[in-house]
């Protein structure tokens, strides 16, 4: 959700600017002294958001009166021009013992509000069509909703010569390796300029040489070098792609230097660090991400704590370290032999979905639900459930959206990071090869 989505019945600022205009001309026109004249927007709809609108709004319609917009209001108890026979301006006016003074609860309004409405509608109640008030309490929700989770504002740019040089360098695969074949970089949907590139297809043969042309791909919004060669060096060749939001480095060899070239992306909301050499110093560089929303860390060096620590500089910024591992009981004749409680993890399968090969027991997949209801429901009929599974250690549950309890869990193995990473990119593409 983004601010205008929630906000959406405000007028744009540049809109309500053009309206103070226009009111202040007709004010001049009227008795020359604008300066005097009641603005809705500035001076009356504060006191409506404030004091009535939770009682009189979209919510509530206390009395079957609505006083969020222009047409409810004037339709019944305000009459332009006529404060004394708005039922509005006399209910704001009783004595605050009255048993229907308005609002019926807190202070009444102070001697200068009433004052200011009771010359609003004598003026004319001029209220702009389109501002459509929202109580102060929703607002202020809102508002905290829209600062919490910001989006970036990406800004396609125009695609230069030296762009459509290094796409077509790219796609062709030019010194890459030739055994596999080029990278992959399109456009990220029809009607867009931006551009996904996917080098992790040819990764073995990428080196940090191979990314030069990346430095001029400008619209460049989603990298995927996982798996290849690169190393920290690399990653200087996107060091000034401000439009990247989505940065998968997972199995690859960068370390924290590597961060420290890519600090200044502004936009990035995801970033893969899965199977890196990355610390938690390393983690510190991204701390002027605003806009970061998830980091997937499990397999890498980072900790709780520097997870904890970049959580305090981004609160918005989930850090994904992976899942808890399931216990696997020592079998009893083993027991004195294993005397730390041995950790490993399990898997639902012995063979991988993809391959078909033997599943190696660090490359996992794990669906948490919130109860063994849930997870039997699923064990039942993967199929029916997947499309609702985004990503390996969901927090909420995907069959009741609750929290999940970490035991139950259904673990799905694969026999490589590769495979693992086909899964988790399209899970629904693979489910039904998924067997005990
Ligand atoms: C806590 C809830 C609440 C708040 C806040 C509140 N009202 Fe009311 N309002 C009511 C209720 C309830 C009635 C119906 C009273 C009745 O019919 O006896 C009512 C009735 C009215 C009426 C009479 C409607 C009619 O058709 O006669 C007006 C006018 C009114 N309110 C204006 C306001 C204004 C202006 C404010 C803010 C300054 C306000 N109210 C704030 C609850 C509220």
């Amino acid at each position: 959700m983004n601010s205008s989505g929630i906000l959406g019945v405000w007028t744009k600022p540049k809109m309500r600017k053009t309206i103070a205009i226009i009111l202040s001309v007709a004010a001049l026109g009227l008795n020359g002294r604008a300066e005097n004249k009641v603005d809705f927007a500035k001076s009356v709809q504060g006191i409506f958001e404030a004091r009535c609108i939770d009682c009189h709004g979209s919510k509530k319609q206390k009395g079957d009166l609505r006083l969020d917009s222009q047409e409810t209001a004037l339709a019944e108890v305000i009459k332009p021009g006529k404060s004394g026979e708005s039922e509005l301006y006399k209910h704001i006016s009783l004595p605050a013992d009255h048993e229907d003074i308005m609002p019926p609860k807190g202070d009444p309004l102070t001697k200068e509000q009433i004052a200011t409405i009771k010359q609003w509608i004598d003026e004319g109640a001029n209220w702009p069509k389109e501002l459509v008030l929202i109580s102060a309490k929703d607002r202020a929700a809102a508002e905290a909703a829209a600062n919490k989770l910001p989006e970036p504002e990406i800004k396609e740019a125009p695609v230069s010569d030296a762009e459509k040089a290094a796409i077509a360098k790219l796609a062709a695969g030019e010194g890459i390796g030739e055994k596999f074949g080029a990278p992959l970089v399109m456009a990220l949907a029809q009607n867009t300029q931006l551009i996904y590139a996917n080098f992790r297809l040819v990764g073995k043969d990428v080196r940090d040489e191979h990314l030069a042309p990346l430095a001029d791909i400008q619209n460049l919004s989603e990298l995927d070098l996982g798996n290849t060669q690169i190393t920290a060096e690399g990653l200087k060749h996107i060091s000034k792609a401000n439009n990247l939001t989505k940065l998968s480095l997972a199995n690859t060899s960068v370390d924290d230097a590597g961060l420290k070239h890519i600090e200044g992306l502004a936009n990035l909301m995801s970033l893969n660090l899965y199977n890196t050499k990355v610390t938690d110093a390393g983690l510190a560089s991204l701390k002027n991400m605003k806009f970061l929303r998830k980091v997937y860390a499990w397999q890498s060096g980072v900790t709780e704590q520097g997870a904890a620590e970049l959580s305090k500089a981004l609160p918005n910024v989930d850090v994904n370290l992976g899942f808890k591992l399931a216990k696997v009981e020592p079998k009893k004749e083993e027991k004195k032999e294993v005397k730390k409680a041995e950790v490993k993890q399990v898997a639902f399968n012995k063979k991988c979905p993809v391959s078909g090969k033997d599943v190696d027991a660090a490359k996992l997949f794990a669906i948490n639900f919130c109860c063994g209801n849930c997870l039997g429901d699923f064990t039942k009929d993967p199929t029916k459930h997947i499309a609702k599974v985004k990503e390996p250690d969901n927090k909420k549950c995907p069959i009741s959206g609750k929290d999940i309890d970490a035991s139950k869990q259904f673990v799905i193995g694969f026999c490589c990071g590769n495979c693992l990473g086909d899964f988790t990119k399209d899970p629904a593409k693979h489910i039904a090869k998924v067997q005990k």
